[in-house]
Formats: C-alpha cells, sequence, structure tokens
C-alpha cells in the first residue's frame, strides 16, 4: 500500500505543492502508526513553504518535506496502549499531517472522545494549545480586560472563549464582515474598519497579540501601564516587545509547546459543549494549493482543514 502526501518541493508559492507518493512507514518502539483523516492549515504552513521563520530554517535541507502539525486520525496498528481504530489527535512537531500515514510518539498523542468529531479535534493542536497557552502566559484573570487581535481566526476565536471561561470581559478586534461572529464568540467586537483599535478600546489589562507587525504596535496604546502583553506572530516578536518596553509595559513572545494534557483540556471543552469551533472550509488533500491560498489571505473565520482520502 502506498502513502499519498501533499509536499513542499521548494520554497515559493502555493503551487510548489505537489502530491507525492512514498511508502508507508515504520513506528519505532515509542511510536503509533496513525491512518491521518484530518490535518489542519495554519498560517505557519504557509510561512514555511514560502521559506520564512524559524520553520523554513529548520527545513530548508529537507525538501520535498510533508508539512502539517495537526494531526487528527484513527490508529492503523496495535501499539501497546493504543489499539487499532483509537480516535487520536497529537501536535506532530516533524510536520507529516499532510499525508495518509505517519508515524507519532505515544506521548504525542491525546485521545478523542466519541463526542468530538475528527475534524473538530485537528484544530486543536496548534491553534487551540496556543489558545489555551498564550491565556496562560499572560496570566488572564478573572475580571481582566483583555484585548485579542484577531478574533475572528484560528487562534482568536478560540482564545476569546477561553477568556471568557476565566471570567474576563473580552474585546477582539476584527473587520465589519466578522462582527456578528466575533460577537456570538462572547466578545466585545472592535471593528477596525469603523475606527483604529487603539481609538476605541483603553485600560487593557491584557493584549492578545494575533497580528504583530503594525497592527500589534499600535495596539500597545490600549494597554494599561500595568498591563501585561503576549505578542503570538514569532518574526515580529523581537520589534514589539522592544515597542512595549518604549511604553513601559511587560511584553514577551511565545511559541507554541506540544501538551497532551493541554490538548486533554481542550478536547473535554468541547465534549462538554463549552467550546464552539468554527471550520470555514475542509478541502481535500489535493486542493491543499488553495486551503494555502486561502491561509495566506490573511481573512480566514475559524479553521481551514484538510480531509486526506482514506
Ligand atoms: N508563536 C506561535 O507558537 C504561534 C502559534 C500559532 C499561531 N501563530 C501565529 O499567530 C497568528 C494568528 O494565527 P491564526 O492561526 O489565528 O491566524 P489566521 O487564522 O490566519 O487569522 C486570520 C484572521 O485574522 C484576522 N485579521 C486579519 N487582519 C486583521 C487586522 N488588521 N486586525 C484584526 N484581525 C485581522 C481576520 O479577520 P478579519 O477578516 O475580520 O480581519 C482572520 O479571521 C499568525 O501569525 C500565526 O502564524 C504563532
Amino acid at each position: 500500500m502506498a502513502n499519498l502526501q501533499l509536499a513542499i518541493t521548494a520554497f515559493g508559492g502555493p503551487e510548489t505543492l505537489k502530491l507525492q507518493t512514498t511508502d508507508i512507514p515504520v513506528p519505532a518502539d515509542n511510536q503509533v502508526l496513525v491512518k491521518v483523516a484530518y490535518a489542519g492549515v495554519n498560517p505557519i504552513d504557509a510561512k514555511t513553504r514560502a521559506g520564512l521563520g524559524w520553520g523554513a530554517e529548520k527545513i530548508k535541507d529537507s525538501l520535498p518535506w510533508v508539512p502539517g502539525f495537526d494531526v487528527a486520525g484513527i490508529v492503523a496498528r496495535d501499539a501497546g496502549e493504543f489499539k487499532a481504530g483509537d480516535r487520536v489527535v497529537g501536535r506532530i512537531v516533524e510536520g507529516g499531517g499532510y499525508g495518509q500515514y505517519l508515524c507519532a510518539d505515544k506521548s504525542a498523542l491525546a485521545r478523542v472522545p466519541d463526542s468530538v468529531p475528527l475534524e473538530i479535534a485537528a484544530t486543536f493542536p496548534v491553534a487551540g494549545l496556543t489558545a489555551l497557552q498564550v491565556l496562560e502566559h499572560a496570566d488572564v484573570r478573572h475580571q481582566d480586560r483583555v484585548l485579542i487581535l484577531a478574533g475572528a481566526g484560528g487562534v482568536g476565536h478560540i482564545a476569546i472563549q477561553l477568556a471568557n471561561i476565566n471570567g474576563a470581559t473580552v474585546y477582539a478586534s476584527c473587520s465589519t464582515a466578522n462582527v456578528d461572529f466575533v460577537s456570538s464568540l462572547g466578545a466585545e467586537a472592535v471593528d477596525y474598519h469603523k475606527a483604529p483599535v487603539e481609538e476605541q478600546v483603553k485600560d487593557i489589562d491584557v493584549l492578545i497579540d494575533l497580528m504583530g507587525g503594525d497592527v500589534g504596535e499600535a495596539a500597545l496604546q490600549c494597554v494599561k501601564p500595568s498591563g501585561r502583553v503576549v505578542t503570538v506572530p514569532t518574526i515580529t516578536a523581537p520589534r514589539i516587545i522592544e515597542a512595549a518596553k518604549q511604553r513601559g509595559i511587560e511584553a514577551k513572545g511565545m511559541l507554541v509547546q506540544p501538551s497532551v494534557e493541554d490538548l486533554d483540556v481542550l478536547l473535554h471543552a468541547a465534549d462538554e459543549g463549552k467550546l464552539r469551533i468554527t471550520i470555514s472550509a475542509t478541502y481535500p488533500l489535493k486542493q491543499g494549493v488553495q486551503a494555502h491560498k486561502d491561509i495566506e489571505s490573511g481573512r480566514t473565520r475559524g479553521k481551514i482543514i484538510l480531509e486526506i482520502p482514506q
């Protein structure tokens, strides 16, 4: 049997993604062979494909390379405590989710409750973990006034809901088209088409910056002198941290960490109906080029997912 994958064949535009066929990999003792059902598509996938950031640096000598850090699927063969047919999800740090089979470390996999569709589970390893961990980094507490930039995106739409669960008052920036969506998640929508965010929100305790760059820097004006800032896009993090320092505000960057414990928190919240995940498009693997065009547009609502042929 063959293993169909979609690989980055060279750094460049979305068309550098090409289908390829390889052998089904053989798991090591500490690994599980997973038949992938769904893979999340994240901005890091497109940035890496374009040759940008730490992701590209890491894989530059490994092309063709199969992206996909978000993996939800079925255990293909018994492997210790994992049995064939078990439903699993994991943040696969080596990538490989854009393909039918991969070997995942047992320690990377969480079990997906029956009530949670695998498609939804596939949104958790990058976007969900980032949302959960950025709120921890920012130490979001009850009654904090929290501003989330890019509230309608993959990370933002989950972070709004988790910040609400923490008891924060949440403001989230978005375009006019996403005001109703962001409001429905429990945030006060800040429409950046109407006026600059910094003119609309003041005295923020916590800024969750999912935009970085000019947008992230301008939003520092919303933050109280004693406030906290976590800036998530890694490429512009040094600039935001320096700009915050100039204003006397503490800011830090972050890199999402794989954590089965945190995945379990998200899966449990979804199982209990406390998290509403929006998937705006599910593309078949062979339409991965379109999925990359979408994610690169910076305009997608919620998550974009690839469905892997079975
Ligand atoms: N450091 C890490 O470990 C880590 C982990 C995950 C993600 N990230 C980074 O974090 C960022 C967010 O990730 P994501 O997956 O949430 O991205 P995403 O899903 O691609 O975000 C898309 C959203 O951005 C919104 N947006 C675009 N321009 C905006 C603006 N000027 N103001 C407010 N919102 C705007 C869009 O909503 P509108 O159309 O309404 O504007 C859209 O819904 C990315 O840069 C990603 O690479 C870093």
